[in-house]
């Protein structure tokens, strides 16, 4: 059975099945660990966690690999014929710009800087997301006649990217929100009380999140449900680890109802 799965040849197929199934493993792993482990970074950072490296030059080594692998390979799959590969590039790249080449310059300079184990793990998850992602919807022997041009007008794709759009907007606003949280030089932190954040700590990952399970319906693939259960196992822990450091650093001022990272539930 497993070799009915992962075929006879270690071709890229072979890869991609093998790293979607690791995919899914490191999200029951990822879920688990982070309940007990926090990543050294932002309101968590602490000494020890090996060497130090700037914010900004963090998150571009960070995300650029997902930004890179995955257009890589739709070159390389000549994708670009395909017209509604080209509007998922567009979707994933419009995310992957912003992530890779705007937003670490929209963050303060003087931002804490990050234990190079977060880079260094991020760089490696990106590498492999990008390739599965790239193979599993941009690679033809994947997806036989899947994505004709009538898929642009499917209930999944329509769907898929309103979900996508408002997890962006939702991601964006909410950043932005915390970025105003300081005044010029500035580097504490305050209670943010703006759009989603009255209902969650971390909204800026409720809209991360919505953008990868709305990928994933877009996509209708197992490389896109893969990245949205992993960004669930990795951001939901952090969410619920920064609730709990708001009550703990704000005590009573901290609204009470405020939840983690899905508003009224958790
Ligand atoms: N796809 C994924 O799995 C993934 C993983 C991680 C992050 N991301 C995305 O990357 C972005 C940044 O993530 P993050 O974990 O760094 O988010 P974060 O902890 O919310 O921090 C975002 C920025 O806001 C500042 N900040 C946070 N809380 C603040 C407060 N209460 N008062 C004043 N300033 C505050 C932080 O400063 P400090 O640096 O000084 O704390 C940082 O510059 C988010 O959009 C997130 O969704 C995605």
């Amino acid at each position: 059975m497993i070799r009915d799965f992962f075929g006879n040849d270690f071709g890229l197929v072979f890869f991609y099945k093998l790293f979607l199934v690791c995919q899914f493993v490191f999200a029951l792993v990822t879920i688990f660990l982070l309940f007990f482990i926090t990543a050294p970074y932002g309101k968590h950072s602490r000494k020890g966690m090996g060497r130090l490296i700037g914010a900004r030059v963090g998150w571009v080594f960070m995300e650029f690999p997902a930004f890179f692998v995955i257009l890589l390979l739709f070159f390389l799959f000549k994708a670009y014929e395909n017209p509604v590969l080209v509007v998922f590039i567009c979707i994933w790249e419009l995310h992957y710009i912003q992530r890779t080449f705007v937003y670490p310059f929209l963050i303060s300079k003087n931002g804490k800087p990050m234990s190079i184990l977060i880079p260094t793990l991020g760089m490696l998850f990106n590498a492999m997301n990008g390739f599965i992602n790239g193979v599993g919807v941009f690679y033809q022997d994947v997806n036989v006649g899947k994505y004709t041009l009538s898929w642009l007008y499917s209930p999944q794709f329509i769907v898929g990217v309103i979900v996508f759009l408002i997890g962006m907007s939702i991601n964006l606003h909410s950043d932005y929100v915390l970025r105003r949280l300081r005044g010029p030089g500035e580097t504490g932190y305050k209670i943010p009380d703006k759009g989603f954040h009255k209902l969650v700590a971390s909204p800026n990952y409720l809209g991360e999140f919505l953008e990868w399970v709305g990928w994933a319906i877009l996509t209708w693939s197992w490389a896109g449900l893969a990245f949205a259960i992993f960004t669930f196992a990795n951001l939901g822990p952090r969410a619920y680890k920064n609730k709990l450091w708001y009550r703990e650093t704000f005590k009573d001022e901290y609204p009470e109802n405020r939840k983690s990272i899905i508003p009224f539930l958790f």
